[in-house]
């Protein structure tokens, strides 16, 4: 990979510098009374979905000074590498084609000379095939009885994602009951485990590594639990599949080989859910609606490798936050789903952003001197309104936030749908609005001047608080497609600008290490050699903890 000119030393980044100091005091609600066509030139469509980017601190020359960032960090470059299945994973030497994942059967991708399109539809088929035979019961449980339960054991990508669409997707889901057990924490398997019938439920190991050891403890304790409710060990392959990249290290555990579903070391976990990683999301919504949804997300694919610069949603949403990141040193990205089913949504674009971007190095090992990968955080609205959003609205802070609204409901409670609309809507605009000291003094026109002037100060918004809103028609699975690929989109473009390999995690690698020191420890008396603070910890562990007879 040729190396560029670091992206901090060009001179449209000095521009952009500039232009942020002399645009800092705008303030948006000037903007909009001053153009009336704001909104018109300011949002774009795509199928299903319409995302309104009206309400951030920019101007059209802000536009245009992040688009000529963007083609001095040769983006459309990056974007043909990443499509064709160059390595650009470079510290790892691998492909990036999550966007394979959702090419049509036919479409050719070459990686090391070979088209792996075919394979991927080999492995995909496979896996639809083995979801409808638990629907239509023609896999039974090894004592024949019917499939009701799937358990997903997985973390990280292996979990975030399939966890999340399979809840989005609730009003798609078939017969078949779908339970997510990711943490190492004994809890989060034991409390599945209560309500669920062995001689019903299939296992789904799913790991690309098969190495990470809270997802093969989890496992190991699922499949003892089988076995001591009366099963074999040749009742295994009626109850637990797997899949992963590693097929040998699934096979040792002791899952058939005609229970391992591929998946390839050119996805990266937190791209993975298109892949046989979503078995569990198949087994929850099935083959035409997972269809669908690998549709929605190659839609968005071809939006975005072909629609231009200026109205390409990905490329706009990763300029607009990038211009806060780096340009006003903003540190968080709050992510609002007004919807009960997107309540995961949050916690999957944590791990896909955060796991992407929180880097201060760049690709070719050079250290980056700006501010890169934001904090994601946020929760479904309008439960965060009566938590966290008094600080967005008058706290100190420029925090930036995504609303994402489904425009209907499956669920036949419009008067309701349109109080939630109502409500993301009115919260876009007050952030957006604020009140001015004037404003709220004319409020408090009824109280005495002594009250009006104690309380008119508090009343006051200072509103400029930028905002993105994602309309979606309704949450269905090409929309859902849509709406995560335009976030995998958006980052990978943040990546490129910042000079980031996005595929890549070293950073998990570090405290996986030392946690696998200090297991041991804690069951034995050896003398420690850490800090004061962590030996201190484990001794007091070592004293306080109770095992188990
Ligand atoms: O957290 C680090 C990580 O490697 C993630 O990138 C990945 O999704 C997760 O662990 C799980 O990995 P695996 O699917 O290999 O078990």
């Amino acid at each position: 990979m040729n190396r560029q000119c670091p992206i901090n030393q060009t001179a449209i980044w000095a521009q952009l510098h500039q232009h942020q100091r002399s645009t800092r005091f705008l303030h948006m609600r000037a903007l909009f009374e001053q153009d009336t066509q704001r909104f018109a030139r300011m949002h774009e469509k795509l199928n299903g979905l319409l995302l309104d980017y009206s309400k951030n601190r920019i101007t059209e020359d802000t536009l245009s000074l992040l688009i000529e960032l963007a083609q001095a960090a040769d983006l459309h470059s990056w974007m043909d590498k990443m499509r064709r299945g160059d390595k650009i994973n470079v510290s790892e030497d691998r492909a990036v084609l999550h966007t394979a994942l959702r090419l049509p059967e036919g479409a050719e991708v070459y990686v090391d000379g070979h088209n792996v399109v075919p394979d991927i539809h080999r492995e995909l088929n496979r896996a639809l095939a083995f979801a409808e035979s638990l629907h239509n019961g023609i896999h039974r449980g090894a004592h024949g009885e019917r499939i009701t339960d799937v358990v997903n054991i997985g973390i990280g990508g292996s979990h975030l994602g399939p966890q999340m669409v399979t809840l989005a997707l609730r009003p798609f889901h078939q017969n078949i009951n779908i339970h997510y057990v990711a943490n190492v924490d004994g809890a989060s398997l034991m409390r599945v485990l209560d309500h669920i019938n062995p001689a019903t439920t299939v296992f789904i190991v799913a790991s690309k590594s098969f190495t990470t050891p809270e997802t093969i403890l989890n496992a190991q304790t699922a499949r003892r639990w089988f076995l001591q409710k009366g099963f074999t060990e040749a009742d295994i392959a009626q109850h637990f599949v797997a899949i992963s990249s590693n097929v040998d290290k699934a096979q040792t555990f002791g899952i058939a080989p005609e229970n391992v579903f591929a998946m390839f070391n050119w996805v990266g976990g937190r791209y993975s859910v298109w892949s046989t990683i979503g078995l569990s999301v198949m087994c929850a919504i099935g083959t035409r609606h997972f269809r669908d949804f690998l549709a929605g997300g190659h839609a968005m694919d071809e939006h975005f490798f072909h629609a231009p610069l200026r109205h390409n949603m990905p490329v706009l949403m990763g300029l607009i936050g990038l211009w806060y990141n780096t340009f006003y040193a903003t540190t968080s990205q709050a992510i609002i789903p007004y919807d009960h089913g997107l309540r995961r949504l949050p916690a999957h674009l944590q791990q896909l952003d955060m796991e992407s971007n929180g880097k201060q190095t760049g690709r070719y090992g050079e250290h980056l001197d700006f501010d890169t990968g934001p904090v994601i955080w946020g929760e479904e609205g309008v439960n965060c309104q009566h938590a966290f959003f008094q600080l967005l609205h008058q706290g100190p802070r420029l925090i930036a936030a995504d609303f994402i609204v489904p425009m209907n409901s499956f669920y036949h409670v419009s008067e309701q749908h349109k109080v939630l609309v109502a409500n993301a809507l009115a919260q876009t605009e007050a952030l957006m609005r604020g009140k001015t000291l004037d404003e709220a003094y004319a409020e408090l026109a009824h109280l005495d001047n002594k009250q009006r002037d104690m309380l008119a100060p508090q009343k006051v918004f200072p509103g400029n608080q930028p905002s993105n809103t994602l309309l979606l028609d309704a949450v269905t699975p090409f929309n859902l497609g849509m709406l995560l690929a335009l976030y995998e989109h958006k980052v990978f473009v943040q990546g490129v600008i910042w000079g980031i390999n996005s595929f890549d995690q070293w950073g998990v690698e570090y405290g996986k290490v030392l946690a696998k020191k200090i297991e041991p420890q804690l069951s034995n008396t050896d003398p420690l050699a850490h800090d004061a603070s962590t030996n201190g910890l484990i001794d007091y562990f070592r004293e306080h903890h109770h095992e188990h007879a």
